[in-house]
């Protein structure tokens, strides 16, 4: 295992221990044919998913119809359901002229999700975001400043597979990110919000419904031309890309003669949100490992979202500890220390991991510290060691496969350069998340010769990777804006 690892050696670690790396280094490792491989199935999964209803990747069309021209303007309130927090903000898009050199001004409030909320039902949902809304109206004089009659547009970010009819609507598909609230699956959630805000009377009007990988796309394409495609590398794992709208490109797509009549003329295109958690939901190819197993079978949706449970923010601490609890129940690890804080699903978050891989500290105090605050252990050298490897194999074949749902949709679509707008917390904070997905990229894409596979490992080949423009708040506030522009012109 010390070939594949950049570690540096600082412990010799018992016989036992060095056979479990190497067993779980087989396990995790994705090699260059592997990724090749998945790659492949992925590009059939997309193009099913364009020609079919009710595939794995759903490939949602999100009515979004180009990409901005970053001159969008007007002001709107944005509201963002994420896993852990509700986030609303008033979003001023000043255009290309700008207003003291800024493209937009944002002001926003972040109000704490109570992780209740995430299992309970569809009335205290809403109740909840209306609340908020209320309570963020008042404390910014909107409610004096909007009238229901002339109400304040209103964006919404709705990170989860929602099947759209149009863009101010979208239907549940499924919970994604271990959420579990009764009575949404398969309803129309920008109706169930409108009903709330209606009842309330809050001068709002939602005009628009975005996944967070479409929100990304577009707050990045705002200020970036080069953007090809949106992704968020976070709590869950997912993109968004233009897909010409015709027939041909997008079977599934039903439109009025008159609507594809106009796509045409005006070679209108389509974001599609790939929802691509849930590629290889048989699990045909993917590499799979019995924690990866346990981590399925143990979620509110086991068989769902396949890929994202490998690869995502949210479950990638999970692995880890369930690795560690193996270890100890076979006696390997952590012997005659309390590990009751260790049974505990999802203690660990991806920002552990990232803790581990970054710690420069002289002997590892930091991660000791970690480790005695997070799971009141204190572990030994040979166990720092081990974990620091561990930390490294899941972070790495999450970044790989990663790679693998960019390379499919670059592959699928002809785009061979161009910028990935990426968000989330694995893109953003992980230390070395980015270099390592550029480096499977390249290896997918055969940028062999040496100069493009030399800038692949600095993330500066064709195919690059950038850190997103906020896409819950500017990006759907350009949606907005797009939204009613084309509303004005009597267009669909
Ligand atoms: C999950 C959701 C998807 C979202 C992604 C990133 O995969 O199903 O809609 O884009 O997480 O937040």
């Amino acid at each position: 295992w010390r070939q594949r690892s950049e570690l540096e050696k600082m412990a010799d670690l018992p016989p036992e221990l060095e056979k479990e790396l190497d067993r779980l280094d087989n396990e995790f490792w994705v090699s260059r044919d592997k990724l090749k491989e998945i790659v492949k199935r992925f590009q059939e999964e997309l193009e099913d998913g364009l020609r079919k209803h009710g595939q794995n990747i759903s490939m949602n069309l999100s009515w979004v119809l180009s990409m901005p021209t970053g001159d969008e303007k007007g002001t709107f309130l944005a509201l963002d359901l994420g896993g852990t927090n509700l986030r609303v903000c008033i979003v001023e898009l000043h255009g290309k002229e700008g207003k003291e050199g800024k493209r937009h001004t944002l002001t926003q409030e972040q109000y704490k999700l109570d992780p209740k909320i995430k299992e309970s039902t569809t009335e205290d949902l809403w109740n909840h975001v209306a609340d908020t809304l209320q309570t963020f109206l008042s404390s910014k004089g909107l409610d004096k400043q909007y009238t229901p009659d002339s109400p304040m547009p209103l964006a919404f970010t709705f990170s989860y597979p929602a099947l759209q009819d149009r863009i101010d609507h979208g239907k549940l598909v499924t919970w994604t990110k271990g959420f579990d609230i009764s009575g949404v699956e398969g309803h129309d959630v920008a109706a169930q919000l409108r009903a709330k805000i209606e009842d309330r009377g809050l001068p709002i009007d939602l005009v628009c419904l975005a996944n967070d990988t479409v929100g990304a796309m577009i707050a990045s394409a705002y200020n970036d031309p080069a953007t090809i495609i949106g992704a968020i590398f976070g709590t869950g794992c997912n993109a968004a890309y233009m897909e010409e709208l015709s027939k041909s490109s997008i079977p599934k797509a039903r439109l009025s003669d008159d609507d594809w009549k106009l796509a045409e003329k005006e070679a209108l295109k389509m974001a599609i949100n790939c929802e691509y958690g849930a590629f290889d939901n048989e699990r045909r190819v993917l590499p799979v490992t019995k924690y990866d197993e346990q981590i399925d079978r143990e979620s509110p949706r086991p068989g769902e979202q396949g890929f994202e449970k490998l690869s995502a923010g949210l479950y990638l601490g999970e692995i880890f500890r369930l690795i560690l609890v193996d270890l100890v129940d076979r006696n390997l690890v952590f012997k005659d220390q309390d590990v009751s804080q260790l049974q505990k699903p999802y203690t660990l978050d991806t920002g552990f991991l990232s803790e581990i891989e970054d710690d420069e500290t002289p002997r590892f105090e930091k991660t000791r510290a970690l480790f005695k605050e997070k799971l009141g252990l204190e572990p030994r050298d040979e166990e720092i060691e081990l974990s620091r490897r561990l930390a490294e194999l899941i972070a790495v074949r999450g970044a790989r496969l990663c790679a693998c749902g960019i390379a499919a949709i670059c592959l699928n679509s002809s785009l061979e350069s161009g910028h990935v707008a990426a968000d989330g917390s694995v893109a953003n904070k992980h230390p070395k998340f980015k270099k390592r997905w550029a480096k499977a990229l390249g290896e997918v894409l055969d940028w062999e010769d040496r100069e493009k596979a030399s800038h692949a490992q600095d993330n500066e080949g064709p195919i690059k990777l950038t850190s997103a423009e906020d896409g819950s708040g500017v990006g759907v506030a350009v949606i907005a804006a797009m939204t009613v522009e084309r509303r004005e012109r009597g267009n669909f």
